[in-house]
Formats: structure tokens, sequence, C-alpha cells
């Protein structure tokens, strides 16, 4: 019998039949298939086409600028929006999501850029919200709140957040912090699938470097990770599969293998609209054009190395 994981198979061990889709790091099939993903709001074509997958212990980055169509194609995964052509597979199976809630059902995780946290509660509520642990206590059931403490300190620290106090308010948290907790929370209320909306957008190099770290352990603990950004320098160090939107089109989804950092930033920056607007810009101001679209990259390069630097 063949082993997925390539070892041999302890004679003590109950023999088990393979997966059809085994859930390897960097092989197997996908935990998550997007086919052919088409969505239209009414004569806008938010999506055509669109395929890539997401694989466990694997993050897929998915780029793109303004208006790319990033949001609509992770509310297709995330089921806020039906897809009106082509279709998604989690495990090998159909998934055809109505509600958001079957999708959090079937394992798959949504972190919004405006998390759904409430400011004035403290960490471990909001950890919590929504799935209070509850203890017996003969006709009751009360809400176990050292439990919730407890639960809340042990999984921030197994993720690395040192959040000094849970009983603090989320709002007194930074932005990078905030989105640690939301990543925690998805691992340990059992998600797969973990998709992250532009976590890194709205914060400083530093802050962004302690995201990247987290999505990174969510990934070593297994989960599938589906990233929206539109900075390249944050995708290629952490991601594995690259999906790129321009205007609602796949631009390609590359593996690692196929693409470089060069070319994946070339690509994102839209090398000659950026060479185009520098020119524009100097004729307006009279200063100096940057010479290329090269140089746009390197401006880019050096906020990536001052990145890897943290
Ligand atoms: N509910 C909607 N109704 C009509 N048009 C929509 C709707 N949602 C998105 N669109 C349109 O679909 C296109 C893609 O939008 P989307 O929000 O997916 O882009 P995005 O890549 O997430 O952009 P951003 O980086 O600004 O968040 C846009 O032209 C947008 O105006
Ligand atoms: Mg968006």
């Amino acid at each position: 019998m063949s082993d997925p994981q390539g070892g041999p198979q302890r004679r003590d061990e109950p023999e088990v039949p393979v997966q059809e889709t085994p859930a390897v790091p960097g092989g197997g099939a996908p935990l998550l298939s997007v086919e052919s993903v088409s969505k239209y709001f009414g004569s806008v074509i938010a999506l055509s086409e669109v395929s890539t997958s997401a694989r466990a212990g694997e993050v897929t980055c998915v780029l793109g600028d303004n208006g790319a169509g990033k949001s609509t194609f992770i509310k297709m995964l995330a089921g806020v929006h039906r897809p009106d052509r082509g279709g998604i597979w989690l495990d090998g199976a159909r998934a055809e999501f109505g509600s958001p809630r079957e999708a959090l059902d079937a394992g798959i995780a949504t972190v919004y850029q405006d998390l759904a946290v409430v400011p004035l509660m403290s960490v471990w509520r909001n950890f919590f919200l929504g799935a209070e642990p509850r203890r017996r206590l003969g006709p009751f059931s009360l809400f176990d709140v050292a439990a919730a403490r407890r639960i809340t300190r042990e999984q921030l620290a197994a993720m690395g957040i040192d959040v000094r106090d849970t009983d603090q308010p989320v709002g007194t948290l930074s932005g990078g912090e905030r989105q640690a907790v939301a990543i925690a929370r998805a691992v340990y209320f059992g998600a797969r699938v973990l998709i992250l909306d532009e976590p890194t957008s709205a914060l400083g190099v530093k802050q962004a470097g302690v995201v990247l770290r987290y999505i990174a352990a969510a990934r070593d603990r297994g989960l599938a990770v589906v990233f929206i950004t539109h900075n390249p320098h944050h995708a290629y160090p952490i991601g594995d599969r690259f999906l790129l939107l321009n205007r609602g089109r796949s631009m390609g989804d590359f593996g690692k293998d196929e693409i470089d950092q060069a070319e994946l930033t070339r690509l994102m920056a839209g090398g000659a609209e950026l060479e185009e607007l520098a020119h524009e810009l100097a004729r307006t101001d009279g200063a100096a054009p940057p010479e290329s679209a090269a140089q746009a990259s390197r401006l880019l390069a050096e906020d990536a190395d001052e990145l890897d630097r943290e």
C-alpha cells in the first residue's frame, strides 16, 4: 500500500485507506480548487474565468490592484457570493455555499480587513465572540469565563503572540496584534482554509512583518492560507502560489518555481504603465522622472529589504 507521506507504515497501526486528496504540503491534490469562476454584477464583469488552488501547509497569494476583483474572489470562497460560472472544490468535493455560515462550517474561515471585533471588549471575549465555552451548573448553562481566559492565553502563546493581558480591550491592541488574534481564533476553531483580505495593507513595515509571521505560523499548523495583498514584497517571501488578477481577469496562476520576485513585481507594477506615469508627473511638476519602471521596482525592493531586516 502506498503511503502519501512516503514513509513506511508501522505494523501496529491499523491500515487506513489512502486519502484521495492527501493534505501533504507541496504535493498531492489541493485542499481547495477554484476552476474558471466568473462573477458579474449587472453589466460589470468583476471576475472572468479565474482558477487557482490552495494546499494544506501552503500559502496561496492573490495579487492585484484596486478593483482587480480580489475581494469578489474571496467572497465566493467565503460563501458571500455565488459564482455565476465555474466552481469551487473542497477536498475533492464540489462546494456550493449558500451563506458564510456554510463556508465556515466547511472549515473556510475569513478574516476581513475591517475585523469584526468589538473594540471595547476584552481580548478573550472577542476570541470567544459567538462561541462561548459553557459550563453546566444544575439546570443552568454558564459562560465559563475562567476557561475562556485560559484558552485565549494558551492559544495566543501557541501562535507566538505575546498579548500582555487578555483582559485588555481589543481596541488597545495594534492593527497587527488584532489581525494576529483573529488568525489565532480561526486556527483554534478548526479552520482548514484561512482567508486573509489585505491584512497588511493598513500596516507599517514592522507591523506587516509581524502579521506575515503569524501567517507563517498558521501555514505551519497545516492550514491552507489564501493571502490577499497588492504588495508583491509581502507576498513573495511567504507565498507558494501566486494568482495575479487585473481588472477581473487572471494574468496567471504561478507556482513559486515558475516565477521570481522580480517578475512578480514587474507584473504587479504594470511596468509600462508606471513608466508612462513617471513621465506624466515629471511634465507637471518639472522634477526629473525616475529613469524607468526598474527604478520604481528598486524603491519597492528597498521597502522589502527593510522588512526583511525587522
Ligand atoms: N456588490 C457589487 N456590486 C457591483 N459591483 C461590484 C460589487 N462588488 C464589487 N464590484 C465591482 O467589481 C470590481 C472588483 O471589485 P473588488 O472589490 O473585488 O476589487 P478588489 O481587487 O478587492 O479592490 P481593492 O483593492 O480596492 O479592495 C470593481 O469594479 C467593483 O466596483
Ligand atoms: Mg478588496
